[in-house]
């Protein structure tokens, strides 16, 4: 087989073998492919799309590209979620413990990565004395006992992706529909899942802009998801305000603690009931979204989800007493409150440049050797569709330094205001089942 017969047959618009395409991954994983003919091989898949069977191809091939997770030791049907990204996406936190007080077990590969605000793991290490390093035994184990546990990520899960992934991001391919889909997919499913529940988000602090363009990528993880063995579904959200109040680790911590006990912000809840819905259908606990729903509704009204999160915190060497006690989560020095300008109603937050505001105050990585600091952060006080009189809070800066200027004068920036009523964005835009 000759690398270039591909990249000229991927050009003409044809369609590549299953064979031709794990070669490329194998080759290219081993590099025996030089990047520039994988380059050239990108470009084509970007300009003339791949089938629905290349899709699922080229994801098994990459999934296979390195270690995959064996779950078979943890009864019951393994559901992961999967969100694109957002600003003060809190959801991950609540998801596990809700879904698990439902009987689904979560088996969770997290990792920490780059943003506004760290990853589930940095958020969890919050939590003094938590830590994410389990041996495959006492993950398993603990699963099977507590529905719930978080493993730091293992080193060699799909490097094809990881190869491919810089190679697109320095030659104008990741905005490509099969490529992306394909390497979300290849994660999830190297991780073990049996079962996939995604939230693509939309809007301004999202990675797809446009509804059409989220509905495109969603139906494609869909795709490929249910016609590897999987059952997936997804939603496509919100993400032009950030979700919830909270930005920032030990706040979001706060903030999941409050929805686990039934009093967390409207939008946070609301997602995480959809979502978990899906997760308890899919994990095969309740025949429809309905019943689901209920069965979410019922352990926030029990307690049995924060009580769920408190073993899990201790099983996994934290201290439990934060759930009671947020004030042992690390606390900033310093608070600043942002007085709103103007009298009206709130129109716009855009959810990027505060989530940049977030990281500014050391919330989030700029770079992967950059250490965050998981006291400070932003709280919102007003959201879109929220009154507001002048001199009223807009937001509380948490900050352990006390210059915040620049961190102020974003939030008066990206605060956008109207005389006339205006609502709030429809959270939930669409839901995919196939
Ligand atoms: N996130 C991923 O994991 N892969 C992509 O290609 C794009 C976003
Ligand atoms: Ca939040």
């Amino acid at each position: 087989m000759r690398m270039v017969d591909l990249i000229e047959n991927k050009r003409n618009g044809q369609e590549l073998t299953t064979e031709e395409i794990h070669f490329f991954i194998e080759q290219y994983t081993n590099e025996n492919i030089p990047d520039y003919q994988a380059s050239a091989l990108l470009m084509a898949i970007y300009f003339q799309d791949m089938t629905d069977r290349e899709r699922a191809d080229l994801t098994i091939a990459m999934v296979e590209s390195g270690d995959q997770i064996d779950l078979s030791g943890i009864e019951g049907i393994k559901v992961d979620k999967h969100s694109t990204g957002g600003v003060g996406d809190t959801t991950t936190l609540v998801l596990g413990p809700l879904v698990a007080a439902c009987g689904v077990p979560v088996a969770k590969m997290s990792g920490r990565g780059l943003g506004h605000t760290g990853g589930t793991i940095d958020k969890l290490e919050a939590i003094e004395g938590f830590h994410v390093e389990l041996t495959t035994e006492l993950f398993t184990k603990q699963v099977n006992e507590l529905k719930l546990a978080v493993i730091g990520q293992s080193g060699n899960l799909t490097p094809a992706d990881k190869k491919l992934y810089a190679l697109r991001d320095v030659t104008g391919t990741v905005n490509s529909i099969p490529l992306i889909a394909s390497s979300i997919m290849s994660k999830k499913i190297a991780a073990g899942a049996d079962a996939i529940v995604l939230d693509v988000k939309t809007g301004e602090g999202a990675f797809m802009k446009s509804v059409d363009d989220a509905r495109n990528l969603a139906r494609a993880m869909v795709k490929i998801g249910n016609d590897l063995g999987r059952h997936t579904m997804a939603i496509i959200s919100d993400m032009s305000q950030p979700l919830g109040y909270a930005i920032g680790n030990a706040l979001e911590v706060q903030e999941a603690i409050d929805t686990l006990r039934g009093k967390g912000p409207a939008d946070l809840t609301e997602l995480c009931l959809v979502l978990g819905s899906q997760m308890v259908v899919v994990g095969g606990k309740a025949k429809d979204l309905d019943e689901a729903r209920k069965m979410l509704i019922e352990v926030i009204d029990n307690g049995s989800a924060l009580d769920i999160f408190k073993d899990f915190i201790k099983s996994q060497g934290g201290n439990p007493a934060v759930v009671d006690s947020p004030e042992l989560l690390p606390q900033a020095e310093f608070s600043f409150e942002v007085p709103s300008k103007v009298s009206g109603y709130v129109s716009f937050i855009e959810a990027n440049e505060i989530g940049t505001a977030a990281m500014l105050l050391g919330a989030g990585r700029a770079t992967k050797e950059s250490v965050i600091d998981l006291a400070v952060g932003i709280v919102l006080h007003k959201k879109v569709g929220d009154v507001v009189t002048e001199g009223e809070s807009l937001a509380t800066i948490h900050a352990n330094s006390k210059n915040v200027e620049e961190v102020l004068e974003i939030l008066y920036k990206y605060y956008e205001f109207s005389k006339q009523p205006s609502i709030a964005p429809q959270l939930i835009k669409e839901i995919i089942t196939q």
